[in-house]
This record gives structure tokens, sequence and C-alpha cells, in this order.
């Protein structure tokens, strides 16, 4: 099997390649680190690469260097310190003892391994062979401080990513503070990027926005405890001329769920620095003699065949290397949860029916959502009481969940274990429990408070309550809530001068309770869900392999963002609801069908009172949950494409391609309709150009219920019918036409197959 890394020591090259992407970076003079080259495979490097050294005015020289051209403010360098003569923005900043901010790297030494190391109490990328990955640590040093730094680089085989990390160790004599820590940098010497990021808001979230990178620093961050529906830890640096089928994209992934930071620096040169790590607001760690820490990792992907490749790219990694336990390749349960169909207003005797229609149409799961424990009948109280509410459920959540499980469903339940209301027996008892600074009111936010999660007697507490309920073994899903951000950042459990940890603190305590509980449970389904999509971050995808998309259930909001989502994280991660219209978010009335096919475009559920669905109502549902039973293969784990954006177009469209391309589902979304409207065509990719492909029955064509004034039809113009056979070259190079309606949001769903070369010979012969 081919070496993954390779070191000459002729030349200091360290060159880390799979078959199809190379990462190349040497040792300079002085034992400074220069970074050279991240990009599609080399196969022999002439050291053509090397940084020309030219004399720089205002850019001082390393250390005492004759050479005034090298300077350690222009060398593209691996990783950055501080008040060292670099003046960039560094990946490195602690202050020591004697008050000095200066900190200088050297190389000192580098270990090459098979496989991947875990990074202890932290969500990472794991192998599970180690043919799958080598490992490079590169140790640095600071003579004078007598700190140490590990670079750790892994490049997988099957992939086109390098995990990185960095782990400081402190060898001097005396504490050290550490102010800043990235887990990773690259220096690119002059690049016209643009930088593509997920901002958002709740109910409104990863949207993709796309800047160009100028002169200055961009910071793409969360301040907010987690990593946030207002800027999702992921950016891509592209080529300007990048799109989704091809051109340049490095895409940077952090496998973290707290504060994080990404800096796109474009400096004098216009050469371009960027960051990725915790981020430095709020942020100070003691590091006594002889401690380290160890940063969360960043994913980086390449692809030089766009957008769609990178998204691909990530989808498989995170799927099969992030991903863990039995749920990993399984089919995601089809839920109906009581959230929007009843908020807090239920009890038992209500709930019982939506079981019962769950059944009847098919659906595999239902999920108790908040309401359900201490005496919670609005967001007021009992946040931290997870015992069952009585009132609610005088036979106890067993014989509920037991009548849901006769009916052959699965039961799942909704839980916010991080937080706490100040009307709970638990703030009652434990008011320390709460976090809050001293001598000041903590401020709500939906009427609760954060639990102090650095104190391990909280953990404890909060695991033992989830405890009492899970050992009973009635429930098969939990979704994992957070409905609000941090404030007031402190721990009485540290003392003054370490309260900078608390904010990193409390993600390693949440981690902590959740690999406790996954492993206690481990046939238990974990959703993520933080107020909607507050938490998607691939960090939180290594304890949960799925997690709600957003709180904003209307079809046409989720085109962007499912389309933001699918950027960084694979579809069977991104679950998808179809709700009651008008939406409770929008107040938009879309179809029935539209609704289906978004939903269906990620892990679909339902999220309505199915009690009050008309019976046409309750035909269609039926026919989109086995319809997509029948594809949910094909969606969840399939090769998916963004084909056309709503963000720049009235359409949206979206492909999913089995492994062996014997099978595409395609969804098209139409936004407005116009009377006199453009044709447009949807074209495939990603298609045996050879085969045929026949259009299937996937639901059923529901023209006919639909009239529009003087016309019978919605449709003007409907393309291509069931059973219409298509060559793979027709697909992707002339497209087919999308149907003209007399409707707002109108969407298609098409399920295409390869035809068998048997029922190609039988035809042939019949005619
Ligand atoms: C926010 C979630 O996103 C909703 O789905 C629901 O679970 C509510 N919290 C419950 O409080």
């Amino acid at each position: 099997m081919e070496k993954l890394i390779q070191y000459d020591p002729k030349q200091g090259l360290f060159h880390l390649s799979n078959t199809r992407i190379s990462y190349l970076f040497s040792i300079e003079e002085g034992g400074l680190l220069s970074h050279l080259y991240f990009g599609q495979k080399i196969k022999r490097y002439h050291n053509q690469m090397r940084y020309p050294r030219i004399d720089r005015g205002f850019s001082g020289n390393v250390l005492n260097h004759p050479d005034r051209g090298f300077s350690k403010d222009t060398l593209p360098q691996e990783y950055s310190g501080s008040d060292a003569g670099d003046y960039r923005v560094p990946s490195f900043v602690a202050q020591h003892a004697n008050g000095s901010r200066s900190n200088a790297w050297t190389f000192k030494d580098y270990k090459i391994s098979c496989g991947k190391p875990v990074l202890a109490g932290l969500p990472a990328s794991y192998v599970e062979q180690e043919s799958q990955s080598e490992t490079l640590v590169v140790t640095l040093e600071d003579k004078v401080t007598g700190l140490e730094i590990d670079l750790l680089y892994s490049i997988f085989r099957d992939y086109d990513v390098i995990a990185r990390s960095s782990c400081v160790r402190n060898l001097g004599e005396s504490s050290v503070k550490l102010e800043k820590i990235s887990s990773m940098q690259i220096d690119f010497v002059s690049q016209d990027f643009d930088v593509i990021c997920l901002p958002g808001a709740h109910a409104n979230e990863r949207h993709i926005s796309r800047q160009k990178i100028d002169y200055g620093t961009k910071r793409f961050e969360s301040r907010r405890g987690t990593s946030s529906h207002q800027m999702n830890p992921f950016i891509a640096l592209v080529d300007k001329g990048t799109d989704e089928h091809s051109g340049q994209a490095f895409g940077l992934n952090f496998v973290y769920s707290g504060n994080h930071l990404f800096e796109v620096e474009k400096d004098q040169l216009s050469q371009v620095r960027v960051l990725a790590g915790i981020n430095d607001y709020n942020f100070e760690w003691e590091l006594k003699p002889g401690a380290h820490f160890q940063t969360p990792e960043v994913l980086m992907a390449y692809s030089n065949e766009g957008l769609n490749y990178m998204s691909q790219t990530f989808h498989g990694l995170i799927r099969n290397h992030i991903v863990r336990g039995r749920f990993k390749y399984e089919d995601r349960p089809i839920l109906v949860n009581n959230w929007e169909a009843t908020y807090f207003d239920f009890n038992e005797e209500k709930l019982k029916p939506i079981v019962d229609e769950a059944k009847e149409l098919g659906m595999e799961m239902f999920v108790l959502d908040d309401g359900w424990f201490g005496k919670r009948d609005n967001d007021q109280s009992s946040l931290g009481d997870w015992q069952i509410y009585k009132k609610k459920f005088p036979n106890g959540l067993e014989k509920f969940a037991d009548y849901v499980h006769q009916k052959g469903l699965k039961f799942g339940l909704w839980f916010e274990p991080e937080m706490i209301s100040m009307d709970s027996n638990l703030y009652r008892n434990y008011p320390s429990y709460l976090m809050s600074s001293p001598n000041r009111q903590p401020s709500s936010s939906r009427s609760q408070f954060v639990l102090d999660m650095c104190n391990k007697e909280v953990v404890n507490a909060i695991y033992h309550q989830l405890k009492n309920i899970l050992d009973k073994g009635y429930v098969d899903y939990i979704k994992w809530d957070m409905n609000r951000h941090l404030t007031d950042i402190y721990s009485p459990t540290l003392p003054p001068s370490r309260q900078g940890e608390v904010s990193h603190r409390y993600i390693l305590g949440v981690y902590e309770l959740l690999e406790k509980i996954i492993n206690d449970y481990p046939n238990i389904l974990f959703e993520g869900c933080s107020g909607g999509g507050g938490r998607f971050d691939t960090g939180w995808t290594y304890y949960m392999p799925q997690s709600w998309a957003s709180d904003n259930t209307d079809a046409v909001a989720r085109l962007t963002i499912q389309e933001g989502t699918s950027l960084a994280y694979p579809i069977s991660s991104i679950t998808s609801h179809v709700s009651a219209v008008p939406n409770h978010q929008t107040g938009r009335e879309c179809s029935l069908e539209a609704r289906g096919h978004v939903a269906m475009s990620g892990v679909l559920g339902y999220e309505l009172d199915l009690t009050k669905m008309t019976a046409n109502e309750k035909i269609l549902v039926k026919e989109q949950v086995n319809g997509y039973k029948s594809v949910r293969h094909l969606v969840q784990y399939g090769t998916f494409y963004r084909l056309k954006s709503v963000l720049e177009s009235n359409e949206s469209a979206w492909l999913f391609v089995s492994e062996n391309k014997e099978e595409a589902l395609l969804m098209t979304a139409n936004i407005l309709s116009y009377a006199q409207p453009i044709l447009t065509k949807t074209k495939l990719v990603g298609l045996n150009p050879d085969a045929d492909y026949e259009l299937m029955p996937l639901l059923s064509d529901r023209e006919s219920d639909h009239s529009v004034g003087y016309f019978s039809s919605i449709y003007a113009h409907k393309p291509i019918a069931i059973g219409e056979v298509f060559s793979g070259s027709e697909l992707m190079n002339i497209g087919i036409y999308n149907p003209i309606a007399r409707q707002d949001f109108n969407t298609q769903m098409y399920y295409f197959k390869a035809k068998k070369q048997e029922d190609l010979n039988n035809e042939i012969q019949e005619s």
C-alpha cells in the first residue's frame, strides 16, 4: 500500500498525499516551517515552490539572519507565534510569567505513524483500520519559554481531507497563560479568493454567503458558547470562477461545538492567511508546568471539481469517520413529532389519536417533545426536573410509551439537559448549579438559564436524572435541545484568574456527559437540536448522527436552509419535517406535495396534528411515507448534488445518485409562477451516460386534484411522464424541461431507475 506521508531529509520536505491531493511544507533555516502547497496531487516535487526571498521594508528578519529577504512577516508559514516578527494574525499567543507575549517556534522533531490518534475528551474524526489514514506529528519548540507544540496532520487515503489540530505542552518551570491557540493555519501566496461562509439566525440558519477577500482581516465566529445559528463553524476559500461543478475549493470544517473563530487575512503582499480554532474571545487557559492543551481538529478538504465535490467529500468523511455507533449506516426512521401539533398543551389522551394516525400512515416513530416533565405547561418552568409530569401522564410515561410500542412505533423523547429554570426543584435545591457572575442577576433567555457544565457535580446530577429514565428501557430516540446561548460565563469551581477557561470547559463538560450517555445506551438514536439548527456542527455529529436543521419548517425557507447545510453536512444528518399550513413561522401556504418533496430531500418527519388532516391529505401523506421508504437509502446515503440554487434564481434543484449510478432522485422547485414563463431545463449529472433510465412512479400524479379558474389543471405544460425512458447522456446533456405550473412554490420529484440489460433485451424481442 502506498505511503501517504513522506519526509525528504535532503530538502527538509514533508509531503502528505493520497492519489488525488498533496500538501507540502518545508523546514527552513533556523527551523521555521514554511507552507508550500495544498492542492491537486504533485507527483515529484522539485523545490520550485520555495518562497522567493525579497527584501521588503519594515518586514524584519529572522533573528540575525544576514539575508534581509528572509522574514517571518512575509514567509508563508505552517504555524505562527506572536510578537516575534510576524505582524499578521497569530496562530498562537501565550503570556509568560515575566509578562512577555513573545512566542517563537522552531522545528524540533517529527513522527509519522499509521492511523489516527484519538483526541481525549474531544470529538474528532477516527479510522476503523490503520490503513485508512497516516498521521504526521511535527514538534516545534520555543527554548526561551519552555513550550513545545505538536502540529498534528492526518491524511485520509480515500477522502481528500487532512485533519489538523495542535497540542501545546509546558516544559518550563512556571505557569503560562494561553490566550489563543489555533488548530490550523495555512498561508496562501497571492490568491484571488472568495470566502464562503454560512451565517444565519434562529429559524433562518446557514444561508450561503460568498464574499470577496480583500485587504484586512475577516473574522467568522461565534461568541455565544455554542457553534450557533448566527455563524456556522465552516468556511471555504474558493477561486473566483469556482461554481458547483468546477474550480478549486478549500473547505474548513471545525469539529467543535463551542466558540469558534475563522480568520482570513489578506496582507500587504496580497497573501492570504487562514486560521481556525477556538475563539480567543473571553478565552484564557492556565498551563501549569507539565500540563498540555489539545485543540479540537479542523477537517480541511480540497476539491478541484467545485463545491459539489467538496461537499461530497465532507459528506463521505462525516458519515464514515465522524458518525459512530449502530446508526452510522442505518436508514433513519420516519417520525411524527408533537411540537407544532400541540406545543405544551397535551396529555396522554390527546396524543394517542396522533399515535394511531401515525401508525395508519406508515410512520415509524412517535417523538414526545417539550412539556412531559416537572410541571411544565409553558417555557417558564421545570428545566432540570427530569421527572414525569403526572398531570399529563397519570399512568406514567412508561405506559404511554408501551402504547406507542404496541402500535409498532418507536418512542422518542425530548430533553434539554444543559438548562435550568428558576422555577424548578433543581434550582431551589442547588442554586449554585445555575451559571451566573458574582453579584449580578444572570440574564434570562426564553425564561431559562444555563447550567454550570464545568462543574463535575452538575454533569453527574444531570447524568443520573437522565439515567433514571433511560434505564427503564422504553426510550428509542432522544432529541437533545438547547434553547438559549451562554451569558454570565463564570464558574465558582475555578479561581478568578482562570475564569477564561469556562466557555471551553462548559463544552468539555457537555461532551463528557454525552460520551457517557451514548456509551451506556448504544441503541438510542440521538438527534441534535438547539432551537432548530443552532448547534449543527461536525463535533455534535460525533455524538448525534442527525440534527434538527431549523425551527423554520416552511418548505420555501427550507430550500435555502437545507442547501446551505448541505455545503458541509451529509443529508443523513439533516432532518426535515412536513408541517401544517399556514406555516407557523412564515405564514406561507405551500401545497402538501411541496412540503413533502422538500422534507423528503432530508431525513423525513412530520410535525402537525395528523388527526386534523383531510382524507385526501392522508392518502397523499401515506404515499409520501411509502415513497420515501423506497428511496430513503438513496436520499440519506447517495451522492448529493446541488444543481440550481434558489439564492440565484427562481428555482432550486437537488439530485441524489446511487453509488452504482442505477438510481437517481431529482427534486426541483419553482418559487413564483409567471403568466409568460421563461422556459427552463434541469440537466442531471453523475449518471451513466450509456444507461437507459426509466421514470418510475414514486408518488402518484395528482394533477387531476387541482384546477385553476378556466383551466382543469394547474399545469400549462408537464414535460415527462411515468414510464418514459431516457439515456443518461440525454438527461445530462439535454436535460428535461421544467413544468409550467399556475401555482407558486411548485415542486416535482422524479425517480429514475436504470433499466437492466435483461429488460432491454426483452423489450427489443417483444417489438
Ligand atoms: C426548540 C426546538 O427546535 C423545537 O423543535 C422544540 O423542540 C422546542 N425547542 C421545544 O421547546
